[in-house]
């Protein structure tokens, strides 16, 4: 694993959106794994702000994002699929047609998640994943003691999680209590994956997920057992791995 630390949020961003696009420049058409949060969106802006002086192309890209709420629609403010158009895809050259995130009002979720894996397959499988991670160690919306054999699946968010989403939306109990998301299996199969974390908060589940052992109770912990993942964080988020002595690239 490779590990860089950067001093600031912006920094972070930068240094993110720098191996995405290499990705994009390396394979034109690749498959992007998207991430949703407040984390990411510095990386999206960077990688606007290159698109727009001329430096990148998504015009081959095609993606899939991680996770979306159930029972919100494309359009609700709050879901995963308005984020991802008002955040990068309103502003970059990818075919509409190419971007995939699940359908939140589906009828069947089980068709949904079962039609989804399908998708991921069918794409040839994911090139580079991008990652959050939640204040108790989840990835996507894999919470603590989901089975690490799952695939794209119904989940129940934890308390834990509502809280942390809950300051995106009006109030608490506007929160989803359900969501689709892709499976610790999904996220596992993909070739290279990049996770990105910032601030305090994220400290101690970074420090679990990269020095504790691989347990389900901290979901990021199985990125241990995946031969190319990037963890880019800033210092605050990362200096609990510095203090254990993990090396960490500037
Ligand atoms: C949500 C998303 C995750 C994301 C996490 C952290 O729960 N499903 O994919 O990583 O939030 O979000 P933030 O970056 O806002 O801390």
């Amino acid at each position: 694993m490779r590990i860089y630390q950067a001093e600031t949020y912006q920094a972070m961003s930068r240094r993110a959106a720098n191996i995405i696009s290499a990705q994009v420049i390396y394979k034109p058409d690749c498959v992007l794994g998207l991430a949703t949060g407040g984390t990411p969106v510095g990386t999206y802006q960077q990688l606007v702000e290159w698109f727009q002086k001329g430096d990148l192309s998504f015009a081959e890209v095609r993606s899939v994002n991680l996770d979306e709420y159930l029972g919100l629609s494309p359009h609700h403010e709050q879901s995963y699929r308005y984020f991802m158009q008002t955040n990068l895809f309103d502003h970059i050259d990818i075919k509409p047609e190419n971007t995939h995130v699940l359908n939140g009002l589906a009828k069947d979720p089980a068709v949904e998640c079962a039609a989804y894996n399908k998708l991921i397959r069918d794409l040839g499988g994911i090139d580079l994943q991008l990652l959050g991670m939640g204040r108790n160690g989840h990835i996507a919306f894999n919470e603590p003691g989901d089975d690490f054999g799952l695939e794209t699946h119904l989940v129940s968010l934890t308390e834990n999680t509502i809280e942390a989403n809950a300051r995106f939306f009006a109030s608490r109990d506007e929160v989803p209590r359900h969501a689709l998301s892709m499976g610790i299996k999904n996220i596992m199969n993909a070739r290279r994956i990049l996770i990105v974390v910032n601030g305090e908060e994220k400290a101690e589940a970074v420090y679990q997920a990269f020095c504790g052992p691989v347990t389900k109770q901290v979901p990021a912990s199985v990125l241990q057992l995946h031969p190319n993942v990037t963890l880019v964080g800033d210092k605050a988020a990362l200096h609990k791995l510095a203090e254990a002595g993990e090396t960490v690239c500037g």
